[in-house]
């Protein structure tokens, strides 16, 4: 679903064009008509100090507008290829204009050169229908985040650590309230107990709505977290959305680079029932993006087709 906010911010460009062309015209038009200060008013002698007669305008003024697509050619943009050759998304994003314009670009079929399969990038985007390819892959860098109650010692992609740092500690600043980390990374084989263990209490059909298979999990990549609410001791994830803190996440983990990626009106969509405990990295600049754009999945954020089901 593409928001309708978002199909008028596809004209705003635009349209700002258009409308200082306009307000220029006849900002004209208005100071030779009614007596506008004028030249004349600081003692220089112009023009218009004789009467002006406007029988001869029969129109006004054609505007020069200056066609601009929403989205530029990223991919030929230097600054976009010099921060893939150098793995530095946050450079790429910036130079491509902002979370917007790449998402833009993407959803467009315009950026062939930003890939949503490799999960070393903040955008990658995996699902029921994209597998890791390997399909254990796993990525480098992972820590434990600091300043965070971790209960089980799980770590994740250094960006996503201190984003997640950054945001248990506004969210306690806020007065939300102490939030911890349930579950970080995990590894094609943990991924392989986590749903074995689900399909073994619920059967397949029942584990793939609340656990991915093992390759196809977000848990996969380093960038996602699992967290809950404490308050002395800790919740489970299924309590989360009714604390301070679960209110706070879904107004403010954007500000931190987090979307909540499985809402609960979405499983046709992504697959999975809500999950308002799984927050996934993707940068502030895509983050600020999905939210201001209204986007409620990252497979609608990026015009990729919904995958509620498994291929095969
Ligand atoms: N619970 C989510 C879908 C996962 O297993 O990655
Ligand atoms: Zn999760």
């Amino acid at each position: 679903m593409r928001p309708a906010r978002l199909r008028r911010a596809a004209f705003a460009a635009g349209l700002l064009v258009v409308a200082a062309s306009l307000v220029g015209a006849t900002a004209a038009i208005t100071a030779a008509t009614a007596g506008a200060p004028t030249a004349s008013d600081a003692g220089e002698r112009t023009d218009a100090d004789e009467p002006v007669s406007l029988s001869h305008i029969s129109v006004l003024p054609v505007p020069d507008v200056e066609q601009r697509a929403l989205t530029d050619d990223i991919c030929a943009l230097d600054g976009v290829a010099a921060g893939l050759a150098s793995g530095d998304d946050t450079a790429v994003i910036e130079a491509a204009g902002g979370g917007e314009m790449l998402r833009a670009a993407v959803a467009a079929g315009e950026a062939p050169c930003i890939p949503l399969d490799d999960p070393a990038h903040l955008w990658v985007v995996v699902n029921k229908t994209r597998p890791y390819n390997p399909i254990d892959y796993r990525p480098s860098g992972l820590q434990m985040p600091d300043g965070v109650r971790n209960l089980a010692q799980g770590s994740m992609r250094d960006v996503a650590a201190v984003a997640l740092n950054d945001l248990v500690t506004a969210a306690r600043d806020a007065g939300a309230g102490e939030i911890a980390l349930e579950s970080g990374f995990r590894s094609y084989r943990t991924q392989v107990q986590s749903y074995g263990s689900q399909v073994a209490s619920r059967g397949v059909s029942g584990a793939d709505l609340v656990s991915a298979r093992p390759g196809y999990s977000e848990h996969q990549s380093g960038l996602t977290a699992d967290v809950v609410a404490c308050a002395g001791g800790c919740g489970s994830l299924d309590d989360l959305a009714a604390t301070a803190q679960g209110e706070w996440i879904v107004e403010h983990a954007w500000e931190h680079g987090w979307i909540v990626r499985y809402e609960s009106a979405e499983t046709g969509t992504t697959g999975y029932v809500g999950e308002p405990w799984h927050l996934r990295y993707v940068g502030p600049d895509l983050a600020r993006a999905y939210h201001e754009g209204g986007w409620r999945t990252l497979e609608d954020f990026f015009g990729l087709p919904a995958a509620p089901d498994y291929l095969d």
